[in-house]
Formats: C-alpha cells, structure tokens, sequence
C-alpha cells in the first residue's frame, strides 16, 4: 500500500521512519512518499500563501501549488483516496481505518496557517479530522492516521491475533494484559491468568472487555452489537454491578428461548376418569 503526502513540513514525518513501519517500508509491504508542494509553486520566492480575502488574521494556501503537486503524482496503481486533513472533516476512528486500508493508496493533503483557499477541497475525495481540536497543520493528523492504516495492511504486524482482539476491534476495548513478575508491589495477577484453563480464560477476558467499556467509554458500550455468547457475562455483570441496569434493555433480546418440554402435556379435562 503507498501513502503520499502532500506537506510543507517533510521532515515532520520521520516518526514514520522508526520501528514497525520503518520495517513495513523496507519489507516493501508499506511506501511513504513525502512531497514538498512548495515545490510546484510557479512563482519567484516559491510562496504557497497569501492574505485572505475580505481580511482577516494569518495566510491562507494557495490553490495553484497543491493543484499542481497532485497532478504530477504518478497514475495510481488501483484505487486511490486523497484526504484533506481538517478541523471541519469526520472524525477519524477505527471503522474509517479499516475502510482506508482497502485502498491501493492514500494521498493526505495537509493543511498549515489559517486553513486553505476553500477551493482545495475539490481535490479531495474526504475530509477528516483527527478530533474535535485545532492542531497548526495537518501534518501530526496524517502521521496518526498513515499509523493506523498501515498497521492493518497484511504483513505489517508480526502476529495478526494481535489486530483480533484489540480495543476497537469489534466495538469493545481490549482486557486487562499482564506480564511476569507475578506479583509487583502488593498487586498479583489474577489466578485465573495462571490457571493455563484456555476457556475460563477466554470467559474472563471478554467479562473484563464488556466490563471495562462500559466503565471507561459508556458511549462505546450503547453502540456495541453484543454476540449471543456475551448474555451470561453481561448479566453477571449487571448482577455485581448493578448501576448496569441502565443498559440491560440492549442485551435481553439475546436471553436464550426457555426450552421445550419433552413429550406431551398432560391432558386436562375431558380425560375419563
Ligand atoms: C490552524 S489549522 C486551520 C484551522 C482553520 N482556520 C479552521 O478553523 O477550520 C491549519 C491546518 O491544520 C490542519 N488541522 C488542524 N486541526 C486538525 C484536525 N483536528 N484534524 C486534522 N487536521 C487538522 C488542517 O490541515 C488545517 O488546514
């Protein structure tokens, strides 16, 4: 998968040169491709900024060099998104991620200063936001955003059992982890951990999951589709902790179907006696 970004800050993307997608990069699996649109300005002093119209505070991007610096990006090898960061596009989350990993490329045009002429916008084919904040440019939100899809593309994590389970994964935050020692300062890790029974483990971790975002993100927790194994914990849950209640209507239609009796009632009535 490539990623291209269109930036006046190139030097402001070598946190992409480290670690995991520093090694998806070499592997191949991942290409980030920086482009300097001060380059395409056609102008003596290479300026890719003016006053706004009608007045105003700060320098607003000019349309000429971001137009140019797009049109001479080679043909895309498939299918190709361009993204302009801003304040004023949805916001990023994990859904969009795993939508955007489907691309054969990305192409982020960041924004600096005041914003950009508003006619830059017919470049793009989304808006996006990194959150509901003003950053000075769009260069930490592409990063952010070149992060989580890249790690999504087959091969860039090592273990992809580590992409199953994550928080965000399938709507629910992820369980608590541990690691050795056993004990650190007076707090132990659960026995269960230890007890090397996979099933009881599997049980309580995904307890832990439901039980975690309902507590940290309650606004995940109303959206989360629960699966039909799911019904037990969330009503032992809501037996410890009662100030659950207030969701119990999301997880009744789930409650198993009493079961059927076996053989024929008894009849009642007109039996002779
Ligand atoms: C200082 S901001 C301009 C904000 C603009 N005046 C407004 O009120 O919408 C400069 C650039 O930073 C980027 N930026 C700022 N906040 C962002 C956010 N939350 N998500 C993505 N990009 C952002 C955009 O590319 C934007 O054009």
């Amino acid at each position: 998968m490539r990623f291209t970004v269109l930036t006046l800050f190139p030097e402001m993307f070598s946190p992409l040169q480290a670690s995991i997608l520093k090694r998806a990069q070499a592997a191949g699996l991942i290409q980030v491709n920086v482009v300097n649109f001060r380059e395409y300005a056609d102008n003596k002093h290479k300026s890719v900024d003016d006053v706004p119209y009608g007045g105003g505070a700060g320098m607003v991007l000019k349309p000429d060099p971001l137009f140019a610096a797009l049109r001479a990006l080679p043909e895309p090898h498939g299918s190709r998104q361009v993204i302009l960061l801003s304040p004023q596009g949805q916001v990023f989350d994990q859904a969009l991620a795993r939508a955007l990993a489907c691309e054969d490329e990305l192409v982020f045009i960041c924004g600096h200063y005041e914003g950009f002429d508003e006619r830059i916008r017919a470049l793009a084919d989304q808006e996006l936001s990194l959150g509901d904040f003003v950053l000075t440019g769009g260069e930490l939100a592409a990063s952010v955003m070149i992060d989580a899809v890249a790690r999504l593309v087959p091969g860039v994590l090592g273990q992809s059992e580590s992409l199953k389970e994550e928080s965000h994964g399938d709507g629910v935050l992820e369980y608590p982890q541990y690691t050795r020692p056993v004990e650190f300062e007076g707090q132990r890790v659960p026995e269960i951990l230890l007890s090397g029974h996979h099933a009881n483990i599997e049980r309580w971790r995904r307890k832990e999951a439901l039980w975690r975002t309902f507590q940290k993100r309650p606004d995940l927790f109303e959206r989360t589709v629960f699966l039909a194994s799911d019904y037990p914990l969330l009503e032992e849950l809501r037996q410890e902790h009662p100030e659950m209640e207030v969701f119990a209507e999301k997880w009744r239609a789930l409650a198993p179907l009493p079961k059927k009796r076996r053989g024929r009632e008894p009849e009642q009535g007109n039996n002779p006696a």
